[in-house]
């Protein structure tokens, strides 16, 4: 069911905040079952037992995807398969039985088609794609819940930094961490989230974008940028920290990486000390949210360090022109990462 009428929506007034579309996709499965196909029904609120396993335990997992009008017209996703598969290994991980690959992108399809008017003119922004995996049934001991939900719901987004892409101000915690070694950092739990609100919620009101994380074990090996991650380039070398288990393994990330190296830029994933970070000559963030932003400054333990002048630097922009490109098929999809929405 396609939707013709243009929703009344500033296109660029769009930031990136919650707006309810038309239809959502939803499915439920009893733990021990196979998933079978759910429904697309229109949006509304869940009704749950008040002792589901994902409001009592935080049994739950989401990921986050973006549908764009490209320039051949068609509406894509970025490499939906691998966020279907990082959502397995999160159930795995949670005791969630797993949503087969193709059940996922069928119903982020059809999450996406049925709400296509609320896809943003090419470059005003994109239709944000959050599937959820929830443990929905009733439990009252610490233990997998008896059945699972999982549902895709989206919502048209503008830039996740305010001021588009001008360079970002960032702060080194030295008071918190995001993920430690054996726990949930290296998927995208739900309860990874919330322990994150307070100092992003303290770092912006000192005037920064967000937080930067250093590992939870030496507090000196750069992790995360808040829900995004981190790179640095020094004398040409692209550096990114290596994926430990306590490290969210991005699909930008990934991009990023697979993009610079086949521009002939060497790029390693190792530990990056912070002080290392801090004496790079570029830094940027990879994100879906984010996509690829420029950091301009980071403050740590007093320290402040400015990247580029104000100006974002060039290797940072040519990552970022790239990735856009291909998203929105501007340029040829030499690695075929896009999927068109039929
Ligand atoms: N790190 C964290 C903690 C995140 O929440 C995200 C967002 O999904 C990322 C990194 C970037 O991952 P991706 O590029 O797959 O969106
Ligand atoms: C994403 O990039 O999809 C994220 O996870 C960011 C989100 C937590 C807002």
């Amino acid at each position: 069911m396609l939707e013709d009428a243009e929703p009344s929506i500033d296109w660029d007034a769009l930031t990136f905040s919650f707006k309810q579309t038309d239809r959502m996709y939803l499915a439920t499965c009893k733990q021990g079952d196979k998933w079978q196909p759910g429904q697309m029904q229109d949006f509304a609120d869940l009704s749950m037992s008040p002792a589901a396993g994902v409001l009592n335990y935080g049994q739950g997992l989401f990921e986050g995807m973006k549908a764009q009008h490209a320039a051949d017209g068609s509406i894509v996703l970025f490499r939906p398969n691998l966020n279907a598969s990082r959502m397995q290994g999160g159930a795995r991980r949670l005791g969630i039985p797993p949503v087969p690959e193709r059940m996922f992108l069928d119903a982020v399809h059809a999450a996406v088609r049925e709400n296509s008017r609320w896809v943003p003119p090419m470059g005003k922004g994109a239709l944000y794609v959050r599937p959820l995996l929830l443990g929905s049934g009733a439990i009252l001991g610490v233990a997998p819940a008896p059945e699972y939900t999982f549902l895709v719901y989206v919502s048209p987004v503008g830039p996740y930094f305010k001021g588009g892409i001008k360079p970002i101000s960032l702060k080194v915690s030295d008071e918190f961490h995001r993920a430690a070694p054996g726990g949930s950092g290296g998927v995208k739990a739900i309860g990874n989230y919330a322990p994150g609100m307070i100092p992003s919620k303290m770092a912006k009101s000192e005037g920064y974008a967000e937080v930067i994380y250093l590992d939870a074990v030496h507090h000196r090996y750069v992790e995360e940028v808040g829900a995004a991650n981190f790179f640095c380039v020094r004398d040409g070398v692209i550096s990114t920290p290596e994926l430990t288990g306590t490290i969210l393994p991005g699909v930008t990330r990934a991009s990023v990486i697979e993009i610079a190296s086949s521009r002939g830029y060497e790029v390693r994933e190792e530990r990056i000390e912070v002080d290392y970070a801090l004496d790079a000559d570029e830094c940027f963030c990879a994100g879906t949210a984010a996509v690829v932003a420029s950091i301009g400054s980071i403050e740590h333990s007093g320290r402040v360090v400015e990247y580029g002048g104000g100006e974002v630097g060039p290797i940072t922009m040519e990552m970022y022109e790239a990735l856009t490109a291909i998203q929105q098929r501007r340029a040829s999809d030499e690695f075929g990462w896009t999927v068109a929405v039929e």
